[in-house]
């Protein structure tokens, strides 16, 4: 996890502008990809991150080691944290997977200051992220009934007009949306298919349900799609949809 997160996190707290000795937050922090950037880039007072995997706060824990970071085990709905404790409260690739994205942005705008700022970014599957669409597009021509898993079709929270509308109605002013286009790299052939066979998820849970004759020929439909440069190596555009909005003084 966090290999194109990383990429993502820079661009976009260069974006929210929030300044120097600020209070952080970081909701969803899973393996501490966005919680490293905000140290070492932005000079915050302290950060806070939250995620509910246990496995991930320890391995954040291990990775950041310092009096300036707390981390918890805990859920986006309930964060376990006082009212208006923190200048800033980010989240980065998880709105779209939570059953009740509403309830923890509200929860985001309320652990944050009045003027402070709440802020998220997720991947635009339906588009932008070609890793994933080159994938669920070749599973969905093998196998139509493989579009009801597509995250694109799942996601349509992942768009800005519903990002905007998300943030606005948890009481969020000033809201503003913009895309961060990164690159996503891969050695080969292999180093993109990878993360299919391991990783969590949706697109790594349907390969290994596959059987092993299933499972290779989705690779080859994969691979047929790829943009394969004559070294062997894969150039992906990943674009990720940032939302921001300040918390409503009252
Ligand atoms: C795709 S990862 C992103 C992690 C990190 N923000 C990053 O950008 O690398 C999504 C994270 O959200 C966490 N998560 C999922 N549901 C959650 C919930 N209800 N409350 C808190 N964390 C949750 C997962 O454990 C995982 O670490």
């Amino acid at each position: 996890m966090g290999r194109w997160s990383q990429k993502v996190a820079s661009p976009f707290l260069t974006w929210l502008g929030v300044g120097a000795a600020a209070r952080w937050s970081d909701v969803g922090c899973g393996t501490g990809a966005l919680s490293e950037t905000i140290l070492r880039r932005h000079d915050p007072a302290s950060v806070g991150g939250l995620d509910r995997s246990a496995g991930y706060v320890a391995y954040a824990r291990a990775r950041l080691q310092e009096p300036r970071v707390r981390l918890a085990i805990g859920d986006a709905a309930a964060l376990p944290w006082k009212a208006y404790v923190f200048d800033a409260t980010v989240c980065g690739l998880l709105l779209n997977f939570l059953p009740d994205a509403d309830l923890a942005v509200r929860e985001m705008a309320r652990v944050t200051t009045p003027g402070g700022m709440v802020a998220a970014y997720v991947w635009d599957y339906s588009r932008g992220m070609e890793m994933m669409r080159h994938f669920w597009d070749a599973a969905v021509a093998l196998w139509a009934e493989t579009a009801a898993l597509d995250q694109g079709e799942r996601f349509p929270l992942c768009q800005p007009e519903p990002l905007k509308a998300l943030m606005t109605q948890a009481g969020l002013q000033s809201v503003e949306v913009c895309a961060i286009d990164i690159e996503t790299r891969f050695r080969d052939v292999d180093d993109y298919w990878r993360p299919f066979l391991g990783g969590q998820g949706a697109a790594p849970s349907y390969v290994l349900a596959l059987d092993e004759h299933a499972r290779q020929r989705l690779r080859e439909a994969v691979r047929e799609r790829l943009p394969v440069a004559p070294d062997g190596s894969i150039c992906l555009q990943a674009r990720a949809w940032a939302v921001k909005g300040i918390s409503p003084r009252s």
